[in-house]
């Protein structure tokens, strides 16, 4: 149990609608922290039996943390939640837990929505090219082996992308950003439903990465993917490139991008700026 006052929502029934075996089977849910991923971190420091798919959720984060050490804004209304993982995965494999995540994320929006969410490169989640959903991954390793890893994902959910001021906007990046409610017209939808069909589908994932690799989830990241065939920018910590985003990796999800002098580029991580112009 986590030192800090979450409720074990394990009491309120969550279980009993939740099938998964692992993820979410101990769930703890806070009104408002600073930040679920600082709490989840905390815990993976100090306890490592039964932390494999401990999940933390809050309805609001007063500090909450972006990709790039930037901040992000969680008002009430969103989904904010880290989820603990012990996956038995090589280190190479890591590069593929953002992406099933953010893959997961499309696929909950689209069951419950309809909306056609895409996953641009490498961890957001977009509707018409403007973000609903990021995902920071956070891990500790020692020597060849994965200690434990932290999934922080937040989504937009019932928010009111208008009445929130420009920080957010800023949080967000370097595009516009959405929330659910606003792509719906004010329609609200159930959180803890999103929550529970996102854990048993990132656990499905998680599953078949271990047992099978991560060929056919990268086919389906690029299938949903708003960055493949696109001119992209991509800013590195000391670089940027530009160029088409040509594939994506099939053993770690890594974009590849042809620069015009017709070389290929990995890329393994950085903020991914789409120029909206597809090439053929
Ligand atoms: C991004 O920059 O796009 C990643 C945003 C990740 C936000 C989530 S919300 C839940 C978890 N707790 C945090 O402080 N950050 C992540």
């Amino acid at each position: 149990m986590p030192s800090t006052d979450g409720i074990n929502i394990n009491t309120e029934n969550f279980l009993s609608t939740l099938r998964t075996s692992f993820i979410g089977r101990r769930t703890y849910l806070y009104q408002t922290v600073e930040s679920t991923q600082t709490i989840a971190l905390s815990l993976a420091e100090q306890q490592t039996d039964n932390l494999h798919g401990t999940v933390i959720v809050a309805e609001h984060q007063t500090k909450g943390r972006g990709r790039m050490g930037r901040s992000w804004i969680s008002p009430f209304g969103g989904i904010w939640l880290s989820i603990i993982l012990k996956p038995k995965i090589k280190n190479s494999q890591i590069t593929v837990l953002p992406l099933l995540s953010a893959l997961s994320v499309c696929d909950v929006i689209k069951k419950m929505t309809k909306l056609n969410a895409k996953l641009k490169w490498p961890n957001d989640v977009v509707i018409d090219g403007r973000k609903v959903s990021g995902i920071l991954l956070d891990l500790s390793t020692e020597a060849d082996k994965i200690d434990f890893v932290v999934i922080g994902i937040g989504v937009n959910v019932n928010i009111d992308i208008k009445k929130i001021n420009s920080d957010i906007v800023k949080s967000a990046g370097f595009y516009d950003i959405t929330s659910l409610q606003n792509e719906l017209h004010g329609k609200e939808i159930e959180k803890f439903d999103f929550i529970r069909l996102l854990l048993e589908n990132i656990e499905r994932y998680v599953f078949q990465l271990e047992n099978e690799g991560a060929r056919e989830i990268i086919k389906k990241c690029k299938k949903i993917s708003d960055t493949l065939g696109k001119e992209v920018i991509v800013k590195q910590s000391n670089e940027i490139l530009q160029g088409v985003a040509v594939d994506m990796d099939e053993n770690d999800g890594f974009l590849l991008i042809e620069t015009p002098y017709g070389r290929i580029h990995k890329v393994v991580s950085g903020d991914v700026i789409s120029t909206n112009i597809t090439k053929k």
